[in-house]
């Protein structure tokens, strides 16, 4: 049965010296958020209230789009962005099968099936292989911005317009990315973003937020996130309540000043780890692209042997882990949709070499160097 705690993952973040959690750090100044959430509750100002309000104006100025709607996560940014771009039950949606779980059960749970498209190798969904998936059920192209590295956005906005087909972005993990300059999200119809615990930019739970241009997609998920009421008395849709929670509207606000200092300390970390593994025989870091600016959520890189590298570096306190072990259209879940294993062979082996490493804002200079020294120990310091 699903449990509702996770005690090995806490467990295990106990004992490490260079961990993959660091909500401990995050919120070291918790009486200060505190404060702000204390103005909540004085006020009763619990559902859609002030705070929503002022994180809504705030993140769209901060990614330069018309608007952003608070929900009550990154999935449901998802799901209500697919339907307010229009996709409907027996439609097609083509994604990438390196995912997590909630991009494709976002299309499932609108109705429509998830069509997969192998990755490059960049980790993203290969531009090159979306036209073969089209069928005339096609609606929509669900990239996902994977570890905060943006996907070649000219290509795949070149294909949805030349097809007629939406662009709902999965940028959960790209808050602050760009491309060509561009923010992450704002490059398609409808961006998505999480503000899960371990996200860049987080809350005390659950939350997320979708932005567009499209002024009428704005004004259909913020009648779709609240009951599909237009006021009090009148409702237009039945639907959803998938509102943020104004609680999670104050801690997200409050953690948008730091920000900047997170992507840039990700950014700095990754460039650590970037120049001290280069060269190491067993081990290859992703190119670096310079139309992007990549956020690093995750600091990934494949390597061989993974496993065994893997199960060494916890030995020697480092919280090493794999994002993830099986693709999409391997996963029981798909079983009705007739995949099997060869059918995205670059996702595949990326599934079994990829290994991510710490990278966070808490992470020193001399835990990027204990990282890279234990690495190269691992394969005998051997260098190309
Ligand atoms: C790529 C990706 N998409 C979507 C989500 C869903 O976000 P949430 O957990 O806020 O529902 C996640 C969350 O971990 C994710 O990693």
């Amino acid at each position: 049965m699903a449990k509702n705690f996770l005690p090995d993952q806490y467990e295990r973040t106990q004992v490490l010296g260079i961990n993959h959690n660091y909500l401990h750090d995050q919120f070291a100044d918790v009486d200060a958020i505190l404060g702000k959430v204390r103005e909540v509750v004085v006020q009763g100002d619990f559902t859609l209230g002030r705070a929503v309000d002022r994180l809504e104006q705030r993140y769209a100025a901060m990614l330069g789009a018309r608007f952003a709607v608070g929900l009550n996560s990154g999935t449901d940014a998802l799901r209500l962005g697919l339907i307010a771009a229009g996709v409907k039950p027996g439609d097609e949606v083509i994604t990438t099968t390196y995912t997590f779980y909630a991009t494709i059960g976002a299309i499932v749970t609108v109705g429509a099936r998830p069509v997969f498209v192998d990755v490059g190798d960049d980790y993203n969904i290969d531009p090159a292989k979306i036209e073969a998936a089209i069928t005339p059920k096609t609606k929509a192209i669900l990239p996902v911005h994977w570890s905060g590295r943006p996907c070649l956005m000219d290509e795949i906005g070149r294909i949805a317009a030349k097809h007629g087909l939406k662009v709902i972005e999965d940028a959960c993990h790209a808050v602050q990315a760009t491309f060509d300059g561009r923010f992450a999200g704002t490059l398609g119809d409808v961006g998505c973003f999480s503000f899960h615990p371990l996200k860049n930019l987080n809350v005390w739970g659950d939350g997320g937020i979708l932005v567009t241009n499209d002024e009428a997609i704005a004004n259909h998920v913020r009648l779709i996130r609240n009951h599909g009421l237009i006021d009090r008395d009148h409702c237009e849709i039945f639907s959803f309540n998938s509102r943020l929670d104004t609680v999670q509207a104050v801690v997200a606000d409050h953690l948008l000043d730091k920000l900047d200092h997170i992507t840039a300390t990700r950014i700095r970390n990754a460039t650590a780890l970037d120049q001290g593994l280069a060269g190491i025989q067993g081990v290859r870091p992703p190119t670096r692209n310079a139309r992007l600016k990549e956020v690093f959520h995750l600091y990934c890189i494949e390597c061989e042997r993974r496993d065994e590298l893997q199960a060494f570096l916890i030995g020697k306190g480092i919280d090493a882990k794999v994002h993830y072990p099986i693709p999409m259209h391997l996963q029981p879940a798909a079983r009705d949709w007739g995949y099997k294993v060869g059918d995205f062979p670059r996702a595949e082996r990326l599934c079994a070499s990829e290994l991510s490493l710490p990278v966070h804002e808490f992470i020193r200079p001399d835990q990027t160097a204990e990282m890279v020294a234990r690495i190269g120990e691992f394969y005998g310091s051997a260098r190309v």
